[in-house]
């Protein structure tokens, strides 16, 4: 039975483990067996790259949804509208991971067909780490791109508190086996889930990431629930990004925009959230084929690689470096989750009255 376990200090599981007991978990609130393994298999490869805020910690504010109607365990997302290189697809309220993926495929189809596909979506809800969506293509060979929209947690210059999501994007571009070149970031300067968990675990943060209700820099990150707001990527920069995807993920896909969009983990839960999202995939053998793509981009990367390091450099990253040395290491001596989001799946476990995941 589960234990009151209030830990800050990090627990080890190994990825077997930890995907057995999201599954478990989604099955009991009606997934089919298809999905919650789809969607466990979300969370947790975003858990080995070491994206714990976007992980399986989030899964006991997605199981709570499913219990009261936010979300619909039944649900199955589909398209509404299509052209020959494009889709529309309703989440109908069903998982994100669950609609993502199947968006993502839509684009992949259609760019088989038409060398790019787009999918946009609508009546989804908050997917977690944008790049997993962007792998799928780069898996089979194609560029993909990931984004979406969520509720306003971030400002815009001039503005005192939130007034856009803090609206990610994901681009994996097939490079070396396995480990496509994989950017996946907010718009945000950081994660809003990073000042959370510094709230949680009572940390100030650095300045830069946050203003307060009046619009001025911050070190406390309790102030992002207290009138605050994260500060854009790149100042007007992120702004403008941000922007594009709202237009792209929210405007154009009739999704829930700005201040429409629910919060997957702060409203109601019995409520639909309404996010929307968008995936592109372009067939690079359509467009140049013949393997010419791999060894143009290996140049590219060599030369930014083998770039003059800066004092104290030992050496220069492509994206997703870092997420995929982090993933070799968590499949092969296990996940070291941080105590948040430890206590989280402790949580989850006691909520569903199902054995806790193997935590050491
Ligand atoms: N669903 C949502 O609404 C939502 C909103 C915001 C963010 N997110 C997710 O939050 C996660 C974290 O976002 P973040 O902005 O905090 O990410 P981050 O700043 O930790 O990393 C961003 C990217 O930078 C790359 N990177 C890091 N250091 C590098 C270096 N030295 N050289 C080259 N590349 C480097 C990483 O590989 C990664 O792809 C992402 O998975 C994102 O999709 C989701």
């Amino acid at each position: 039975m589960f234990r009151e376990v209030i830990t800050t200090a990090e627990m080890r599981i190994t990825a077997d483990d930890l995907n057995g007991f999201a599954t478990e978990a989604l099955r009991q609130v009606g997934l089919s067996e298809a999905d919650a393994t789809l969607a466990a298999d979300v969370l947790v490869t975003t858990d080995t790259w070491g994206v714990f805020t976007h992980g399986t910690k989030n899964l006991r504010g997605y199981v709570r949804r499913l219990r009261v109607g936010g979300l619909l365990a039944a649900s199955q997302p589909h398209v509404i509208r299509e052209g020959p290189a494009w889709a529309m697809v309703d989440g109908g309220s069903a998982l994100a991971m669950r609609t993502s993926v199947f968006a993502m495929r839509a684009a992949m189809a259609k760019a088989r067909s038409a060398g790019i596909g787009f999918a946009g979506v609508r009546n989804s809800c908050h997917f977690g780490a944008a790049g997993y969506y962007a792998k799928l293509a780069a898996d089979e060979g194609m560029i993909g791109l990931a984004m979406a929209n969520d509720i306003p947690s971030v400002t815009v210059p001039g503005a005192a508190g939130p007034v856009l999501g803090s609206n990610p994007l994901a681009y994996a571009i097939p490079h070396l086996p396995g480990r496509p070149i994989l950017l996946d970031m907010a718009t945000s300067t950081v994660a809003g889930g990073k000042v959370f968990a510094a709230a949680v675990c009572g940390q100030a943060i650095p300045s830069g990431w946050l203003t307060d209700e009046n619009g001025q820099p911050t070190t406390d990150p309790n102030k992002l629930t207290r009138g605050g707001a994260l500060t854009p990527m790149a100042g007007h920069k992120g702004t403008g990004l941000a922007l594009l995807i709202e237009t792209l993920a929210g405007v154009l896909t009739g999704a829930a925009t700005t201040w429409q969009v629910v919060s997957w983990s702060l409203h109601d839960p019995s409520l639909p959230t309404g996010h929307g999202a968008m995936f592109i995939a372009i067939d690079i053998k359509a467009m140049l084929p013949g393997g010419e793509f791999q060894a143009r981009l290996s140049r590219v990367a060599e030369e930014i690689r083998a770039a003059p390091k800066a004092q104290g450099v030992e050496r220069i990253l492509l994206p997703g470096d870092l997420e995929w040395e982090r993933r070799e290491q968590a499949l092969a001596e296990g996940i070291n989750l941080p105590g948040d989001a430890a206590e989280s799946l402790l949580g989850l476990a006691a909520d569903l009255g199902i054995n806790p995941p193997i935590l050491r």
